[in-house]
């Protein structure tokens, strides 16, 4: 099954892409992660993606689609993929179309994960992740049961993005109020999406779209 997780920034995408990995054995791909990857390696990718997401608008289509095509060539995803921040345009919805269809597959499901956009900018502003296994944390609503040491691996450094600010929120909220969101209308005329309420706690969530899955 190949779903694609679609939601403002801070709707939890990531977070439930995780747990969805490990229930369900699907393989994550991030755009996003993969981006500030190449932001870390500072490769040629990096440098022209970097200036951009400093800013919070979308990097060009080409660059974005490249990776993902790289991502499901290594033979990844057996069961399937859970696709994060990745179509974010209808040009790369339609990418998407060609490349799952090169392997005789498809979207299968896409759910959106709605949250009011003031939430978003409490839920991003308080975030922040280990630096050595990139375990999530918040502020307010998640922190290490220890405090300064993550739970996962016991690391004691952590990091927060660059893109995290309350100014650049607001342009990442603009740009998926206009390029993604009418994503949602392209993937209704195929039947596809299932909406859930992302303003319930983070295992409400889960239980939800576990369930738009098993309905699919
Ligand atoms: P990307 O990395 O995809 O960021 P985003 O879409 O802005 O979303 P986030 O990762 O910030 O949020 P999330 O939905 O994953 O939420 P999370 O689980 O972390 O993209 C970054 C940039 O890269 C873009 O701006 C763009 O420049 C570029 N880019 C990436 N993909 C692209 C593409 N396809 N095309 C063009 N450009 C692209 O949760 C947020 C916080 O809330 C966490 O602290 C979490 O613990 C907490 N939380 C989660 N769920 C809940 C809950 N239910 N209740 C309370 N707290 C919760
Ligand atoms: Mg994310
Ligand atoms: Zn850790």
């Amino acid at each position: 099954m190949n779903l694609v997780l679609l939601g403002p920034p801070g709707a939890g995408k990531g977070t439930q892409a995780k747990r969805l990995q490990d229930l369900r054995s699907l393989v994550q791909l991030s755009t996003g992660d993969m981006l500030r990857a190449a932001v870390a390696a500072g490769t040629e990718l990096g440098r022209q993606a970097g200036e951009l997401m400093e800013q919070g608008q979308l990097v060009p289509d080409a660059l974005v689609i490249g990776l993902i095509a790289e991502s499901m060539d290594e033979g990844k995803g057996g069961a399937g993929f859970i696709l994060d921040g990745f179509p974010r345009t209808i040009g790369q919805a339609e990418a998407l179309n060609t490349l799952l269809q090169s392997r005789g597959e498809k979207v299968d499901r896409v759910v959106v994960i709605e949250v009011d956009d003031d939430a978003l900018v409490a839920r991003i502003t308080g975030r922040f992740t280990c630096a050595t296994c990139g375990e999530g944390y918040h502020e307010l609503f998640k922190l290490p049961k220890v405090e300064g040491v993550c739970d996962v691996c016991g690391g004691t450094k952590f990091s927060r993005r660059a893109d995290d600010t309350e100014e650049v929120v607001r342009e990442r909220l603009k740009a998926y109020h206009a390029q993604t969101e009418p994503l949602i209308g392209y993937y209704k005329a195929q039947d596809k999406v299932s909406a859930v309420d992302g303003m319930a706690d983070i295992e409400t969530v889960q239980k939800e779209i576990d369930q738009a899955l098993d309905g699919a």
